[in-house]
């Protein structure tokens, strides 16, 4: 056991020991490999470094309440990450070898599993990589596909407390028809700088608009929207965010609660309405938000608009009642009726 404290981790590249590798060269994926070796060694012509070839997914391992330790909906992970390497036309590993090589992840490093009663999780992020050499602007077959972990407590730094996010008047993130609704790399790395200078404004997180006209609500950077109002749970349709499956799974929740479930259009103004509004995601959880703010991010102060909901660090409700449910279901505290959990041990 490391001597990790557990109730203060946060959520960062923290290193553990294994590492699960597979390549696909002619045409099949090759067995899985565990290694303690941190490093890749690549071609500096590799596709990944130069056009940004590459995908990944970010899932969760809990130890339960009865100390079972389980992988939460591995596998909407395993299509999801079909589905954007399809976009980049890049072999994907199947449901199998996703599956086990993240099994295998866990198992290798059970050191670093956080106990149950913390609050914390094992993080699990599979990256898929383009590492053919070449200058063509062409798909080619030749991948890396790893599976890494790392022992995870909050995103923000401390449970479930409420933060503030601006709609940055001067900056999209996807184009329509775009990458948007795919976990690409190259679509965080386009976020960097503006989280930068919003971070630097005291703001967690960017709410991006749609960009082809920027009169609904899209995505944070980190995460998807959700908005309530009185007993309905408000979320974006739009095919620009990625399919989170946390926002999923907390639909299924809300409907389990008795609550109503609606998949729109969020024009901007109705922000105004909403009696609680929070991001969520696997590595966010359910993060509420006091306040949110459109101003520009890039050049210029002036707050153009602002939306509130309630006070900052407190948390609504219904987000209590949905964070507790969820995580419940995730720490083995409460029934999985949906069968979510998929044992490892
Ligand atoms: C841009 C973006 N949207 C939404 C999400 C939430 O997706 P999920 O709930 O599957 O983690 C994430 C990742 O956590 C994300 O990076």
């Amino acid at each position: 056991m490391s001597n990790i404290n557990w109730d203060t981790i946060g959520f960062d590249a923290y290193r553990t020991r294994t590492v699960i590798l597979s390549r696909f060269q002619d045409g099949k994926w090759s067995p899985a490999e565990k290694t303690e070796n941190f490093s890749f060694t690549l071609d500096p012509f590799a596709q990944v470094l130069h056009y940004a070839v590459a995908c990944f997914e970010g899932l969760k391992a809990f130890t339960q309440k009865d100390g079972k330790i389980v992988i939460f909906r591995p596998d909407e992970n395993a299509a999801r990450m079909r589905r954007t390497a399809d976009y980049l036309g890049m072999p994907a590993p199947d449901e199998d070898l996703f599956i086990s090589m993240c099994e295998e992840c866990v198992k290798n490093n059970l050191e670093f599993m956080p106990p149950y009663g913390h609050g914390a999780s094992m993080y699990l992020r599979p990256i898929l990589m383009g590492v053919h050499p070449q200058m063509q602007l062409t798909p080619n077959p030749d991948a890396l596909f790893a599976v890494i972990c790392a022992p995870a407590g909050a995103y923000y730094g401390s449970n479930m407390r409420s933060f503030s996010a601006v709609i940055p008047g001067d900056y999209d993130r996807a184009a329509p028809k775009g990458s948007g609704s795919y976990k690409l790399g190259a679509n965080y790395a386009a976020t960097f700088k503006p989280y930068k200078i919003a971070h630097d404004q005291g703001y967690q997180e960017l709410l991006f608009l749609n960009s082809a006209t920027r009169e609904y609500v899209d995505e944070y950077g980190s995460s998807n929207f959700f908005g309530i109002k009185g007993n309905t749970y408000v979320t974006p349709l739009s095919d620009s965010v990625l399919p989170s499956i946390t926002n999923k799974s907390l639909q299924q929740v809300a409907k389990d609660l008795g609550m109503e479930v609606e998949k729109r259009k969020i024009p901007v103004e109705e922000l105004a309405e909403f009696d609680e509004a929070a991001a969520c995601g696997t590595a966010v959880v359910i993060t509420p938000m006091y306040r949110i703010d459109i101003k520009p991010v890039l050049g210029g102060e002036e707050i153009e608009r602002s939306f509130t909901y309630g006070e900052p660090e407190k948390v609504g409700p219904v987000c209590t009642k949905l964070y507790k449910t969820l995580t419940g279901i995730q720490n083995g505290e409460l029934p999985d009726t949906h069968g979510w959990c998929h044992e490892v041990r």
